[in-house]
């Protein structure tokens, strides 16, 4: 299947800590398919992150294959841009020459790289900002900030791990749909972390719902709400209700809520 571009096959993962083995995923199967915009929510520890990370190519699975775009993964994938949970910004770079850091490794002239930087940073509302240094920076603002330094680069396949997670609700809304143009415009495949079902169905075509630790699929679901969404009012758009109700479900016997 040409068109799948990561494919997770009975994917296990266990870390070895000094308390003793962490089974964190286990048996994962999970092909997305070239332009799918797939969100995976579960509660927190079910191992989100270290899906992303076998991705990446930042660590091996216990089991299983990752295969990404028709090649399993053995070493670090840097085809694929990741936008990790924690803001990972060089603290020696000003904003802006952070966001043009992936262009300048790539020998893109001083001027150019510094008009493409500065596109994003005013996508992403940092116009102002471009010569402060990391520290000097909201969390969400180092939120925006990293999603800025890997879209400048523009890589079809991203990975982003609760990229929202941290933004107050308005400026939220306003990436997802900052996010969802993009993805529009430019065929992207996204694998997007959250833990919020509203944003995943805002989002995705897909969302995946992993149990609790060791973190298996539970469900999938198909978001058939039409495109393109207006993800401010997603609420009130004939489907979202069930959706929502469908999703919850079955997330709340993983949280233990009753
Ligand atoms: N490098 C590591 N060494 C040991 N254990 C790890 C390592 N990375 C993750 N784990 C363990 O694997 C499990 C899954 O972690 P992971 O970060 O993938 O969860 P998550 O679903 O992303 O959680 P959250 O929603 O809180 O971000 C956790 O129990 C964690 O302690
Ligand atoms: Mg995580």
């Amino acid at each position: 299947m040409s068109d799948v571009v990561i494919h997770f096959a009975g994917v296990s993962k266990n870390f070895a800590a000094k308390g003793g083995i962490t089974e964190a995923v286990r048996d994962v199967n999970l092909p997305i398919a070239r332009n799918e915009f797939v969100c995976v929510v579960g509660p927190s520890g079910c191992g989100k992150t270290t899906l992303l990370q076998l991705c990446a190519g930042l660590a091996r699975p216990t089991a299983g294959r990752v295969v990404y775009k028709g090649r399993e993964i053995t070493g670090i994938n840097t085809d694929a841009g990741y936008i990790t949970q924690e803001s990972n910004l060089y603290p020696w770079r000003s904003l802006i020459e952070n966001v043009e850091f992936s262009l300048e490794m790539r020998g893109m002239a001083k001027a150019e790289r510094r008009r493409e930087a500065q596109q994003f940073i005013d996508l992403m509302g940092l116009a102002g900002f471009e010569e402060h240094y990391p520290y000097q920076l909201s969390g969400g603002m180092q939120k925006r900030a990293s999603i800025a330094r890997t879209m400048v680069y523009d890589p079809d396949v991203v990975l982003m791990d609760e990229p929202f997670g941290a933004l107050d609700a308005q400026t939220r809304m306003i990436l997802q749909a900052e996010l969802l143009k993009v993805w529009s415009l430019k065929a992207k495949t996204i694998l997007f972390i959250t833990h919020d079902i509203v944003e995943a169905i805002a989002l995705a075509d897909r969302v995946v719902l992993m149990t609790r630790r060791p973190g298996t699929i539970k469900d999938v679901f198909r978001v058939d709400l039409p495109r393109p969404r207006n993800v401010f009012e997603i609420h009130g758009q004939p489907g979202f209700a069930e959706m929502y109700r469908r999703i919850w479900e079955h997330f709340k016997v993983e949280m233990k809520v009753e």
